[in-house]
């Protein structure tokens, strides 16, 4: 199986590395105590595969049903139905131990960064965090290796003792991203990782997040509302409404040929 694949061109040999099969997750919701039940669907009998290198964006207005897709893939919420093979393995057939495991694998990068990460807690610990859990070095190594994924997410040894309070907005999106990487993983899920920060700095964290793709050989599941983002670091797009996903393929040749109302609508208000 070949590493690179800039372009996510699918050879003969090459294996899908996600493979999400006819994956639904449904909410039950009430809005009032008077009110009848409804049900929202979420995420409505979606699939898609990604390729090794690919990036696919997953883009849709706000409801469409992309964190849950997200967090369906990572399993932090559990499936109504559907199939989710990460290297031919189902994820939402593992037992917890495994899932555990796989975890190293497969990251995620959040919109908020700072909710995640524990306001008590030095930058430096909040690196070795992972660092520890999937024992990606010995311990006499963890100093150094917070070091490496300092630099590689352009921060440095002088910021390693400060808290994150002390950090602006895309000083903790590094902080979020480094910690995402220090597993190596293979897949990683970008939940609108720049839509919580200021216009100025969104350019730095993606130029940031397509070096770090090349240069770790990542596969990414890029969420955005913004086809601008998408856009800029994808190279296929899947387009999601309500649910379902209306249709999806090669960047280029969606922009250049949408077959949806909803997507050219979405073209049209990004110029
Ligand atoms: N825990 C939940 N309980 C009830 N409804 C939910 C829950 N999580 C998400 N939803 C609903 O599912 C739909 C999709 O949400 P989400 O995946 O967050 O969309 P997006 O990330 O595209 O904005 C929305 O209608 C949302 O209100
Ligand atoms: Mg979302």
């Amino acid at each position: 199986m070949s590493m690179q694949n800039p372009i996510g061109c699918k050879d003969d040999i090459q294996k899908a590395l996600l493979e999400v099969e006819s994956l639904s997750k449904h909410y039950v919701v009430k809005k009032n105590l008077f009110s009848p039940k409804t049900v929202i669907r979420a995420v409505d009998h979606i699939s898609f595969d990604i390729y090794e290198g690919e990036a696919l964006g997953l883009i849709g207005e706000s409801g469409s049903g992309k964190t849950t897709t997200g967090e369906l893939i990572l399993r932090l919420i559990s499936a109504d139905a559907g199939r989710v093979l990460f290297q031919g393995e189902d994820i939402l057939q593992m037992g917890e131990d495994t899932i555990r495991k796989k975890r190293k694998d497969i990251q995620i990068i959040f919109q908020q960064a700072q909710e995640t990460l524990d306001p008590k807690a030095t930058i430096a610990e909040l690196i070795a965090v992972p660092l520890r859990i999937h024992r990606i070095v010995p311990a006499s190594e963890i100093e150094s290796e917070v070091d490496r994924l300092l630099n590689m997410v352009g921060l440095t040894g002088k910021d390693k003792h400060k808290f994150t309070y002390q950090l602006s907005g895309g000083q903790r999106q590094r902080i979020g991203i480094a910690r995402a990487i220090a597993s190596r993983p293979k897949l990683v899920v970008c939940d609108e990782p720049v839509s919580a920060l200021d216009v100025s700095v969104q350019g730095q964290i993606l130029n940031l997040l397509i070096d770090l793709k090349k240069e770790l050989s990542l596969t990414y599941l890029f969420i955005s509302h913004d086809l601008k983002v998408v856009q800029h670091i994808c190279d296929h797009i899947a387009v999601m409404y309500k649910g379902k996903i209306l249709e999806m393929g090669e960047k280029n040749q969606i922009m250049a040929n949408p077959t949806h109302d909803y997507t050219k609508q979405l073209i049209t208000s990004m110029i």
